[in-house]
């Protein structure tokens, strides 16, 4: 019996680690150069705190969620994306009395049920960033901005930052009300999906993917905006120049999740085809009295990790291999404690160390050596070890030399630091 990927899921492996450890640790780095500390929610939460967070009138809810009673009875579901579960941590371990601001980020696995495709999977992953506590156009530019800085440190380049305002509950009504006369008079040519939207969710009509040329007439949400919202906007979009962040206007970006108000972002990369974006976020200031806190307003975004290994790759983004072997240590006859010795001492050092564990012959050591791409390979030898010396092979060049075995050790460790840093 074989098993095979449940469909809309992949292995992650080989290679490919490389460009995961690469965004991993450019996460990593501007989540310490802004000062965010990581967050580890459950992988399955209550299926409510996505209903009621992320909205009911969503694709996510209405038809993505992996969601199952367990066992007790209760009704669980795969998390879909990341912020409600923050926030509901948030909320659960009171950090609300800790302070203002405060910023978190998280990485890991995310479900929905879509159809898979190139930068589409039903198990993807994401990195978030969560600033909670500030109203200011500053979090919004603190957030795009680290966003800017982590592509970039990512080797990416070919990417624009798309920005707008969908105002807030006191100017949105309005916006609505603009949007849905419009429409009105073209409901018969939109798509079933956009017929259904219009009276659950007007403001998705606009990022349909069918009726562009509908959407692209359509009323601003900017030209509906109240004097604070609109002075957010400009706001930031001032900073964002200060910044020197590169910017454009898209008044068709509403965003899939219903939690937003006033700036949502989205972050499209030209290497990737249908599913362009590559991170998208905006502000909720109103998610966490949603979820059953106090008001505290808020602003974060996701990347979605796979797409940006598609947008590494089509931009032709070098990564280190996910392992380098520094030193094969191959032994051959009754030597091997000296080899477990050498390799002991090597590894303290730092260095990546292979011994062989199949006890082969020599020659298959060294194809193996030369499979794993080792940079030196130890050689320890009965005759060898009888005259105290052992066989150090460098394997680029193939140039051999014996060397005394008590001070093997520094001297491969030194000629791997020759060829690179350690
Ligand atoms: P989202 O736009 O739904 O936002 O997802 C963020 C990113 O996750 C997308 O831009 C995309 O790169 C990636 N992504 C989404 N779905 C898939 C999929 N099926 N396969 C592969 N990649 C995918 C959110 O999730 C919000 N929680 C972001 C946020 C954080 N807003 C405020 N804070």
């Amino acid at each position: 019996m074989k098993y095979s990927r449940i469909k809309g899921t992949v292995d992650i492996m080989g290679e490919d680690l490389g460009y995961w450890y690469t965004i991993e640790n450019a996460t990593r780095k501007v989540a310490k150069l802004y000062g965010y500390s990581e967050i580890r929610t459950p992988i399955i939460e209550p299926t409510e705190l996505f209903v009621r967070g992320v909205g009911n009138e969503t694709d996510i809810v209405q038809k993505e969620m992996y969601s199952f009673q367990d066992k007790g009875g209760r009704n669980v579901s795969l998390r879909p994306e990341g912020t409600a579960p923050v926030v509901r941590a948030f909320i659960e371990n009171s950090l609300v009395n800790k302070g203002f601001p405060q910023r978190l980020f998280y990485m890991g696995p995310m479900f929905r049920y879509e159809r898979p495709q190139k930068g589409r999977q039903r198990q993807f992953h994401q990195v978030g960033f969560e600033l909670f506590g500030s109203e200011s156009p500053l979090a919004d530019a603190e957030v795009i901005s680290l966003l800017v800085r982590m592509l970039r440190e990512m080797g990416l380049m070919n990417f624009k930052v798309v920005i707008n305002s969908i105002g807030c509950e006191k100017c949105r009504p309005s916006y609505k009300k603009a949007l849905k006369e419009y429409y009105a008079d073209h409901l018969d040519e939109v798509c079933d999906d956009c017929k259904r939207r219009y009276n659950t969710n007007i403001l998705r009509l606009l990022d349909c993917k069918v009726d562009i040329e509908i959407a692209k007439a359509a009323p601003k949400s900017t030209d509906y905006l109240c004097d604070e919202c609109k002075d957010h906007y400009n706001r930031l979009k001032r900073y964002l120049k200060v910044l020197s962040i590169e910017f454009e206007e898209d008044h068709r970006l509403v965003r899939g999740l219903d939690y937003y108000n006033r700036t949502v972002f989205e972050v499209r990369h030209e290497g990737l085809g249908g599913q362009d974006a590559i991170a998208g976020g905006g502000r909720y200031d109103g998610l966490i009295e949603e979820l059953g806190g106090p008001h505290v307003p808020a602003i974060g975004f996701a990347a979605g990790v796979e797409r940006l290994i598609l947008a590494m790759k089509s931009e032709g983004v070098e990564v280190p291999p996910p392992i380098v072997h520094h030193v094969y240590i191959a032994h051959i006859g009754d030597v091997v404690e000296k080899a477990l010795e050498i390799a002991e001492d090597l590894r303290r050092k730092g260095l990546t160390v292979d011994l062989d564990v199949m006890e082969r012959s020599l020659r298959a050591q060294l194809k193996h050596a030369n499979r794993i791409g080792a940079l030196l390979t130890v050689i320890v030898g009965e005759n060898e070890l009888e005259r105290d010396v052992v066989v150090v092979r460098d394997m680029e060049t193939g140039e051999q030399s014996e060397v005394d075995v008590d001070f093997a050790t520094d001297l491969v460790f030194d000629k791997i630091r020759e060829k690179i840093q350690v």
